[in-house]
């Protein structure tokens, strides 16, 4: 979103005061964003907090020119690289749907050629109403996008759909909207693992390993910018990820064989990057287990392979691929995981070396595909192999 131009029109309700965090996300994501008022939005929130989060005018009247050089409404018209109307209540869609122009925002709207976003907030009846829905149905033959309104406590005491979506999901559809490539998996369902995985021992302890989940979460932003429905099962819950990914927390390898097998079906692709758990103990204590005198062990049983079952399960249609994270004889490792664990292809990676591995913003990987190939990659940023990985998913799909 660097450097867009981004024009956000806000009309009034109540969510007003959830486009004041908008245009900060927006302006954070680097976007330049200059904002316009209706007059019953300025009831909500004054213009000024929206000029300082913008660092830009807020522009409220046609007729108050700042400009003398230039038509405001025209000039703020062709300026924007997308217009996004948030929150849009029911009489901003019913103006939008037939083309009234009696104020600054509205005049704007007809005069841009620029894409139109519309994320309306409003009561669920209002929501329902045969003349909102004929609205919005004129709307997107215009071409007009819209960001479906979520489902919760609405301001008006009622529980349903009307809620304006939250500030980060907004902002992630519109950054998939300036991606590069964001169509390339569209229409393709990708889960990806990641993460350590957590196996209980007692009520305060536990075992699991050094994995931070950053590789995993780089793939599921690459695939969700690339247009797929991103699924994420991860035991992360500290890392930002775009909202519009879905996410499912678990904590056990067998909590995460369960979340992808259940899953498993409608996926076009797997990327499995979750450092799971090999082995778990046998018995759970249900109290903390005291110290006793002398040495003890703790007997462990194997946890189910997950990129295993997926790779004996695979249709012809899905694409699997599977990480090693080795720290020795790597080549030979990977090459074994890959016919063991039937998978298209297998990153490995050496987490001894520098710049690789565990927690890092950098990994050292090479690709080995089912076919034979073998793809060696200097050391690259995360996102850098997410990209990769991302690529060969779209090149295995056609
Ligand atoms: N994996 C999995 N389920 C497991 C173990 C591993 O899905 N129970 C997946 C990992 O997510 C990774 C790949 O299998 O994609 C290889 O994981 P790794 O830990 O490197 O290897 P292991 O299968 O555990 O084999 P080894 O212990 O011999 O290294």
């Amino acid at each position: 979103m660097n450097g867009k131009n981004i024009l956000l029109a806000v009309s009034g309700g109540i969510a007003v005061y959830k486009a004041v965090a908008l245009t900060s996300k927006l302006t954070q994501a680097g976007a330049n964003v200059k904002v316009m008022m209706t007059r019953h939005a300025q009831e909500f929130v004054p213009p000024l907090s929206f000029q300082v989060l913008s660092r830009n005018d807020v522009y409220t009247d046609t007729f108050d020119e700042k400009d003398s050089g230039v038509v405001a409404h025209i000039n703020l018209a062709d300026w924007a690289d997308l217009v996004l109307v948030a929150p849009a209540t029911a009489n901003m869609i019913g103006k939008m749907a037939n083309g009234i122009a009696d104020d600054m925002v509205t005049t704007t709207l007809l005069a841009t050629e620029a894409p139109v976003w519309v994320a309306p907030a409003m009561n669920v009846h209002m929501m329902n109403h045969p003349a909102v829905v004929r609205n919005i149905t004129q709307l997107y033959k215009d071409g007009v996008r819209f960001i479906e309104p979520d489902e919760g406590y609405l301001a008006c005491g009622y529980v349903g759909r009307g809620r304006l979506e939250e500030p980060e999901k907004i902002v992630a559809h519109i950054r998939r909207f300036f991606s590069e490539d964001n169509k390339s998996l569209l229409g393709k369902n990708v889960l990806v693992t990641a993460g350590p995985t957590r196996e209980k021992i007692d009520p305060v302890r536990y075992l699991t390993n050094r994995s931070t989940g950053k590789m995993g979460f780089q793939v599921a932003e690459q695939a969700y910018l690339k247009g797929a429905h991103v699924t994420l099962v991860t035991t992360v819950k500290d890392r930002p990820i775009p909202d519009a990914v879905e996410t499912v927390y678990v904590d056990s390898a067998e909590e995460m064989y369960q979340a992808v097998t259940t899953r498993a079906e409608k996926q076009d692709a797997f990327v499995m990057t979750a450092a799971v758990a090999d082995y778990t103990p046998l018995h759970v204590a249900d109290q903390k287990i005291k110290k006793q005198p002398g040495d003890t062990a703790l007997e462990m049983t194997r946890t189910k392979d997950i990129l295993a079952e997926i790779g004996a399960r695979k249709k012809a249609r899905q694409v699997v691929i599977g990480f090693a994270a080795e720290t020795e004889n790597v080549a030979e490792n990977a090459k074994r995981k890959l016919e063991t664990k039937q998978a298209d292809y297998i990153v490995a990676n050496d987490v001894s070396k520098d710049g690789a591995g565990f927690g890092t913003d950098t990994n050292i990987v090479t690709f080995y595909g089912a076919d034979g190939s073998v793809e060696d990659f200097p050391l690259l940023e995360k996102r850098e192999v997410a990209e990769k990985i991302t690529a060969k998913i779209v090149e295995k799909l056609g």
